[in-house]
């Protein structure tokens, strides 16, 4: 199983997208979905999409805003860059932003660059560690969490959240969207639960996130459920095999809320509770399809580099 996981993630560097080829088989734990309306949808989901796809641009292209369609598609003049930052490997891209078509902070952090292999290493180291108690205060030892992806946090969790403190300062909002895609969502949990433990209870924070793969134990799992709870979604794609690793037989479990997308026009179901088995959860590794992990989310939104003019 081990290979099989070493060998579908080494095929991201390759696959660009494929469609959905045949429908997901989905066991059933009695979980039952429910349907996602489109308003939901657009009003919920498709912005952070966006914001997400962004931190697959260049450094340059993200802080001056001049990226062709994923820029655009933000509204002109809606957001401005308070923070840029990353190298596109041992630290992916990522900024802080104010937007005000939303009236948020937002925080973004891209996903693995395949191109790059310490990005990947990032992905595969799979040895759990307690979380660091100087940003997370307070958590149990019980909580782990999957180690490569906390060092990655770790490298930009202190300019992140001086950001956000002074983004909140600044513009008055009291509203943060965090998000990411990938590895880039493993980051946008932990950051989510950082900022959580250390802004005001005034701050409400919303995290939407994309091809999450499992990024701690039971406990951790549970912590974000009582912290980040009904303002926590991690949007799971088809067959996509990331969010499926690392496996629960080395003790990962996802968080409750799910959303998961049924087929390429962007149909969505809620998955109530852990590891539904009507959702992401379902797919064996047999009928895994890496194409999926990069999209489409919802209105066409595809996750890589390649989605973003090289400028
Ligand atoms: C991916 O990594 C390569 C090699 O480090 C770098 O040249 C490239 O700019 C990175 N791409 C992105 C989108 O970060
Ligand atoms: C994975 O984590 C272990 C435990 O900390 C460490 O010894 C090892 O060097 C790491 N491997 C990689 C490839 O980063
Ligand atoms: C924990 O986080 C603080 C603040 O970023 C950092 O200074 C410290 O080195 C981190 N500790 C470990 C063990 O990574």
């Amino acid at each position: 199983m081990f290979f099989s996981i070493l060998f579908v993630l080494s095929l991201l560097s390759f696959v660009r997208t494929s469609p959905l080829s045949k429908p997901v088989v989905k066991r059933n734990n009695g979980l039952t979905t429910t349907a996602v309306a489109a308003s939901t949808i657009s009003s919920d989901f498709v912005r952070p999409a966006q914001f997400s796809r962004l931190a697959y641009c260049s450094s340059g292209a993200i802080q001056t805003l001049s990226c062709g369609g994923p820029c655009d598609d933000l509204g002109a003049g809606s957001v401005t860059m308070l923070l840029v930052g990353g190298d596109g490997g041992q630290v992916p891209h990522f900024f802080v932003a104010q937007d005000a078509t939303t009236k948020s902070i937002v925080v973004a952090h891209q996903g693995t660059n395949s191109s790059n292999p310490l990005s990947v290493i990032n992905d595969l180291n799979f040895s759990q560690t307690p979380l660091n108690a100087t940003l997370f205060p307070g958590v149990s030892d019980n909580v782990q969490v999957h180690e490569g992806f906390a060092e990655t946090q770790g490298r930009t969790a202190d300019a992140v959240l001086a950001a956000v403190q002074s983004g909140l300062a600044s513009t008055g909002f009291s509203k943060v969207l965090v998000t990411g895609h990938s590895l880039g969502a493993a980051i946008a949990t932990m950051d989510a639960l950082m900022l959580n433990m250390n802004l005001g209870s005034n701050v409400q924070i919303t995290t939407t996130t994309f091809g999450l793969p499992r990024g701690g134990n039971q406990d951790f799992a549970n912590l974000v459920d009582s912290q980040l709870g009904g303002s926590y979604t991690f949007i799971t794609h088809g067959n996509d095999p990331v969010p499926i690793v690392p496996p629960q037989a080395i003790g990962y479990v996802h968080s409750s809320g799910e959303v998961h997308i049924t087929d390429n026009a962007g149909t969505a179901v809620a998955c109530p509770g852990q590891e539904n088995e009507n959702c992401i959860d379902g797919t064996s590794l047999l009928d895994v399809n890496v194409g999926d992990h990069l999209g489409p989310y919802f209105s066409g939104i595809f996750m890589s580099g390649s989605a973003c003019p090289n400028v």
